[in-house]
């Protein structure tokens, strides 16, 4: 992997805030529902355990991941990678996603989770990225909104790496950078 630089873009304290009042809005949405949270992996494990911890609706929980194969993320080649194991009719259904970047991921993904017989399929997103937007995808909470460029933390993956960082930060695609992380 080439050096890299990084430059942050959220810092920890930022996101934690931010996490409190999407939660209240959250709780105050599915009070007294049977709630089903999904977290998308990889990406979303950070966004998913800050933002389940803070319910108080008592949600049940439950993972999938996606991926596309080929050259590209066009829909017809995302697919499930794991699916989830709760059924969810008769249930509300939150869908937890790491970022909106082109939306092919979530093209495949709600429409699949939308024929289950939920009474309800929301999607929360930690960020939502709309420089190379494809398909029309809007989620029901974003935390963040970001323009452009790559990033990486709190999930977010470059080669796999620097998910465990607990802030965001973009990567500067520089041979000479030396992986510094500025804060
Ligand atoms: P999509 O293009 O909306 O289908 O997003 C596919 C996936 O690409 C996301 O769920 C992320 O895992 C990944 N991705 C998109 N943009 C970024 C980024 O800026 N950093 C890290 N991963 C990203
Ligand atoms: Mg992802």
């Amino acid at each position: 992997m080439k050096d890299i630089g990084l430059k942050i873009v959220l810092d920890e304290a930022t996101i934690q805030q931010r996490l409190d009042v999407l939660a209240a809005e959250i709780d105050a949405l599915y009070k007294d529902k049977p709630l089903v949270v999904v977290c998308v992996l990889k990406g979303a494990f950070m966004f998913f355990t800050d933002l389940v911890r803070r319910l108080t609706c008592n949600p049940m929980i439950d993972f999938v991941q996606v991926g596309s194969y080929g050259y590209d993320t066009r829909s017809q080649h995302v697919t499930f990678i794991k699916d989830m194991t709760l059924p969810v009719q008769g249930k509300d259904v939150l869908l937890i996603e790491d970022i909106i970047d082109t939306g092919r991921s979530m093209e495949f993904l709600l429409p699949q989770l939308a024929s289950r017989g939920a009474n309800s399929l929301r999607l929360a997103v930690f960020v939502d990225k709309n420089e190379r937007r494809e398909v029309n995808i809007q989620a029901d909470f974003v935390a963040f909104s970001i323009p452009k460029g790559f990033i990486v933390g709190y999930g977010l993956d470059y080669g796999q790496a620097y998910r465990n960082l607990p802030a965001v930060y973009e990567v500067l695609f520089d041979e000479k950078a030396h992986c510094a992380l500025e804060s």
